[in-house]
Parts: C-alpha cells; sequence; structure tokens
C-alpha cells in the first residue's frame, strides 16, 4: 500500500484517469448556482447535473475533478474516526459515454495495482444493489468484480437504503450503485456486511450508475443516457494509505489540529472528551473558513448557508470553552487552514480578509453572551428537571436573548438529560417574527430600513416574480435558483428560450400590479401534503421534517419557503427588471431590483 499524502493523492487520481482519456475540470463552488433544494454542494457529481441529465459539456464526455463538499447532515458525529463536515470528493464520470465495464475495472485496477494504491485485494470488500420492485438486482456489477477476480463472499447484495444514490436534491438524477469498502478488522459475526456499524468495513469509494431521473411527484423516469459517477473520500483514502484510525490524524489535519492543541495546552491524547472537542473545533474551523473563503462565499446569519456557518463557529466556540480555548484566537486555526489549502483553493488565500472579518466578528457577537446564556441555560435546566423538557418559549429565549441556535440548545440539553420542546420553539420563533415585521413596516414607512429589511423585501419580490413568471410563461415555469443582496435579487429559472422584450414588460407589468393591491402577506404551517393539496408551489422537501411554512400573498401567489418577508406587497416599492440572460442549458436567469416609489 501506498503511503500518499492528501496533495499526493489528488494528484495520482486525476492523473490516472486523465490517462484513460478524461478531462479535468475544476471543482464548482461550495454554494451551488443552480438547485435551490440543498444549501451546499454535497458531491462531486452535483454541479454536473444539468450534464447527466444531457446537455453537452464542452469539455467531454469523460471528466474528472476534485470537488470541495460541506455535509452537516451528520454535524452531532463529528470528532469521531470517519465524520467531518467538510471534505473533498475525487471523481471521475461518463456522460453517456463507458459504463459499468470500464467505471468498476479502473475502480479496482486503481485501488490495487502497486503503481498506484496498490491496497492488498484481501482488504477489500465490495456492495451491489439487491434489486427492488422497480429496479433489477443488479448482477451485472456482481459478475464484473468476480471476472477481476474478487471472491464471492466479498461480495455483498444490499437494499436501497445502502446501495442508491441520489439525487443530491429533491429531484434529479439518481441509481443503483456499487461501493467500496476497506475491511479494517475482523467482522462482528456471521451477519456482519458492510451495512454493519461495527466498524469492521470502512466505505472509501461509490461507482454509481446513473440511469434515472427522480421526479418531483417521486417517480423514476429513465434518463436519455447512461451514466456513470464515482466519489472517492479523499481524507479517508489517506487515512487507510497512511495507517491511521481516524481523518484527524491524517497528513491534511496535521497542522490544524497541532494549532487547536498548542493554543488550549490540552492533546487529543488527554482522554476521550478532549480529543472530540479539539476534533470538533478542527473541523467546524475549517469548514466555516472554506464556506466564508468560497468565491460565492457567505457571511454568518439567521437563514440558509449563513445559519449553517453560525451553527459551526459557535459550535466550534462553545467546544473550544471546554477547553480553555480563548476563542478570540480561532482566528489562528482558520489562518492555519488557509496555508494548508491556500495552493489548491487559491480564493481562500484571496477571500482571507472577509474570512477573517466575518469569523471574529461572529466569534465576538456569541462570546460576549455565552458566559451568560451558559448560566442562564444551567438555571432554566435545573428547573427543567422536573418535567425533563426545556419548553419553547425557554428555548426561543436562549436563541433570542443569548444567541444560541437551537441545535446548540438541543445538545447542551441532551447532555443533561433533558429534551427540548421543538414545535413550541418554532411557534415562539413565527410569533415574533410577525411582531417584528409588523414593527419593520412601521420603520420603512419612516424611511429607517435596515439591511434585513430591505432583504426580506426583495425576497417578497421573487415570489411574486415566479407567480407571474408561471402566468406569462406556463405552470411548468420553476426556480432554480435563487441569490438575494440588499442591491437586488436574482432569480434562476427553467425556460428554455430568451424572453421576448414583450414577455419581460408583462412580468414587470404584473408584479407591479401585485405591489400595488398591497396584499397583505400570511405564514401558516402546515404539513407536507397540506400544501401540495392547497396547490402551494415550491420545493418539496422533507429535510425539515414533516411541517413547511407557506407563504401566501393574497389571492397571488402560494409558496412554500422559510422566510422571512415583507409583511404586505405595498411594502415593495417599483419592480425593475434589469437583466434576462441564459444562466445554463434551459435555466435562464433575471436579475432585478425595487426602487422606491416617488
Ligand atoms: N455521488 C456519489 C457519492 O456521493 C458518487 O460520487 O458518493
Amino acid at each position: 500500500m501506498k503511503r500518499l499524502t492528501g496533495n499526493e493523492l489528488r494528484k495520482m487520481y486525476i492523473d490516472y484517469f486523465v490517462s484513460h482519456g478524461h478531462k479535468q475540470i475544476k471543482g464548482a463552488s461550495l454554494i451551488p448556482e443552480n438547485d435551490p433544494t440543498v444549501l451546499f454542494t454535497t458531491a462531486g457529481m452535483h454541479p454536473l447535473v444539468p450534464y447527466l441529465l444531457g446537455a453537452k459539456h464542452p469539455m467531454g464526455t469523460r471528466i474528472t475533478d476534485v470537488q470541495k463538499c460541506v455535509r452537516t447532515g451528520d454535524i452531532d458525529d463529528v470528532g469521531d474516526n470517519s465524520h467531518a463536515t467538510f471534505f473533498e470528493m475525487l471523481g471521475n464520470w461518463s456522460l453517456g459515454d463507458y459504463f459499468k465495464k470500464e467505471a468498476i475495472t479502473w475502480s479496482y485496477h486503481f485501488l490495487t495495482d502497486p503503481e498506484y494504491l496498490g491496497i492488498d485485494k484481501d482488504r477489500l470488500a465490495f456492495t451491489c444493489f439487491a434489486g427492488d420492485e422497480t429496479v433489477p438486482r443488479d448482477t451485472e456489477s456482481y459478475e464484473i468484480w468476480r471476472s477481476l477476480g474478487v471472491p464471492e463472499d466479498r461480495i455483498f447484495f444490499l437494499g436501497r437504503e445502502h446501495n442508491w444514490w441520489g439525487p443530491a436534491g429533491t429531484t434529479g438524477p439518481c441509481g443503483p450503485d456499487t461501493e467500496m469498502f476497506l475491511i479494517m478488522k475482523e467482522p462482528c459475526g456471521p451477519d456482519c456486511s458492510p451495512a454493519c456499524d461495527c466498524g469492521a468495513y470502512l466505505e472509501i469509494w461509490n461507482d454509481v450508475f446513473m440511469e434515472y431521473n427522480k421526479q418531483a411527484d417521486g417517480s423514476y423516469i429513465p434518463l436519455s443516457q447512461k451514466n456513470v459517477d464515482t466519489g472517492m473520500g479523499l481524507e479517508r483514502t489517506i487515512a487507510v494509505l497512511q495507517g491511521v484510525s481516524s481523518v484527524y490524524e491524517t497528513d491534511i489535519y496535521h497542522d490544524i489540529i497541532a494549532k487547536v492543541e498548542e493554543i488550549c495546552g490540552k492533546s487529543v491524547n488527554d482522554d476521550e472528551d478532549t480529543k472530540k472537542a479539539i476534533r470538533i473545533v478542527a473541523d467546524h474551523i475549517r469548514c466555516a473558513t472554506f464556506i466564508m473563503g468560497d468565491d460565492r462565499g457567505v457571511a454568518p446569519g439567521n437563514v440558509d448557508q449563513g445559519y449553517v456557518l453560525r451553527r459551526l463557529i459557535r459550535r466550534a466556540v462553545r467546544f473550544g470553552r471546554q477547553l480553555g480555548f480563548p476563542s478570540e484566537r480561532l482566528e489562528e486555526v482558520s489562518r492555519v487552514v488557509i496555508d494548508t489549502y491556500k495552493e489548491i483553493y487559491p480564493e481562500l488565500e484571496n477571500n482571507k480578509p472577509f474570512i477573517m472579518t466575518e469569523l471574529n466578528r461572529e466569534v465576538k457577537r456569541f462570546s460576549r453572551t455565552l458566559e451568560q446564556g451558559v448560566k442562564e441555560f444551567d438555571r432554566v435546566a435545573a428547573k427543567a428537571k422536573e418535567t425533563g423538557v426545556i419548553d419553547g418559549v425557554t428555548a426561543f429565549h436562549l436563541y433570542d436573548t443569548f444567541g444560541f441556535p437551537i441545535e446548540i440548545t438541543v445538545e447542551m440539553a441532551k447532555e443533561a438529560g433533558l429534551k427540548v420542546d421543538a414545535e413550541g420553539f418554532e411557534a415562539a420563533f413565527t410569533e415574533h417574527r410577525k411582531k417584528s415585521q409588523a414593527g419593520s413596516s412601521q420603520r420603512f414607512a419612516g424611511g429607517l430600513a435596515d439591511t434585513s429589511e430591505v432583504t426580506a423585501r426583495l425576497h417578497t419580490a421573487t415570489h411574486l416574480l415566479l407567480a407571474s413568471l408561471k402566468k406569462v410563461l406556463g405552470e411548468h415555469v420553476n426556480q432554480r435558483g435563487s441569490n438575494i443582496t440588499p442591491e437586488r435579487l436574482r432569480f434562476d429559472f427553467n425556460f428554455e428560450r430568451k424572453m421576448t422584450a414583450e414577455e419581460k414588460q408583462q412580468v414587470e407589468a404584473m408584479v407591479n400590479e401585485a405591489i400595488a393591491k398591497d396584499m397583505p402577506i400570511t405564514v401558516e404551517e402546515m404539513s407536507v401534503d397540506e400544501a401540495k393539496a392547497q396547490g402551494a408551489t415550491g420545493v418539496f422537501s422533507d429535510r425539515y421534517g414533516e411541517v413547511v411554512k407557506v407563504y401566501t400573498m393574497g389571492d397571488f401567489s402560494k409558496e412554500i419557503c422559510g422566510g422571512p418577508h415583507a409583511s404586505r406587497t405595498g411594502e415593495l416599492g417599483v419592480f425593475k427588471i434589469q437583466k434576462e440572460e441564459s444562466s445554463s442549458q434551459g435555466v435562464r436567469r433575471i436579475k432585478a431590483v425595487l426602487k422606491s416609489a416617488e
């Protein structure tokens, strides 16, 4: 087995696939451009979705790259041996070109050949899709592994929860996959398999055979072309190659962990709790640095990517506090992250001033109230011992007054053996928002609008815009992306051609009419089914649980959305489209502004 560094593995992987006719492309931004259904790029295939669906890629039909990814679904597991919120994925793609035979053969060759990774063949295990009522058992992949010399007892057939990949968001390309595992230790019993979580098997690579397109209604239709999408986790693979048992012990993390240890004067070898806290600080600051340092980077905030970022930084502050780590020195950890990666991701160095300013600002904001907040938490936790539950209003108080994201309160409650009334929290939150919106419209009338009010109005304008586009261009038009700054809105939607001047005028006039009617904007919480039944548009994602918020603007628009919004359409001023242009194949982009009414 080759003992490669992260940099060496990146290069070896790309060179290997280039030697097999692939073109290397630059990895995409961490913040997806055309997919409103997810907050971050979660896999290498994600930015390639249009091409997996059939659009022509300018570089051809064989592509390879390194993609920075963020996945926060497992944030509670960070600190164990294999979970991290940020990671890099190495990948190769066939866009309607080669299929199972080549993909599997190359994967096996790269893993086992002494010129490449040189992993001992006896240490590898594989899984294939077992089949179900809609998609047949993948015996083809099984036979290919067998033909390469893999013994039958090291190939496992597993069901959809294990051997089906995608889509990345709620709709899009997906299909059965075959996964590759390193055998880390003896299986725990006769029924042990890569599906078992005993730690005997570590997944390092995944070859997905993308043949289906999942629709918004949950059905699968065959894709016009058969694709291959593979993804190898960089950190996990080098952990194996470097003979260490965790991603945190690899060369990539070395300087980052060392910095955390140096500042707090503790070591990962002290005890399990210390080790975990050190790893959490290292992981979260690494991830936060990449989110802020992206060319489409964001600042901490209360919604979407900004909120995830806020949670990461605040969690790092909180775990740092357990270590006696002075939080104002977190920026030093971030600097080490930048130094570790700047050759490969020069944007980190370019965006360094932004990263430093925003990180320090957020740390300061939270540290100011953390001490008091923890005291307050201890007080309410002691009181909640009787019922075992921290009520929603109290959880909201911790959020509103001390800046505890609800997830932190839930986590601290768990440590104290308590639960949090999350629904009650949501209700208190909605109530508060209603009040502050009423307040904000009054302030706006007086001419004193702050940034969040300006963006809320632009956000409302995107709902009116989508409703108008549907009326003018057809009901099939849907949102593909949205980005709002205090200056303008940017809205991507599916539509096959340039809009005519007349259509643009019609849409603009329709939005302005809706504004002139000064319709009230109301929000209701309901189940996804109820929202569908009411004809609400928007992304039917189940990521946030069963209950969604539906914003209604008179009889003009009904859309699933997290908010916030203006309280009446009349607050918006005058809507003006500045640009309508192509964003990508089949996707158009509108930039528009709101001007104050004369
Ligand atoms: N999309 C697949 C994954 O994330 C393979 O790249 O594992």
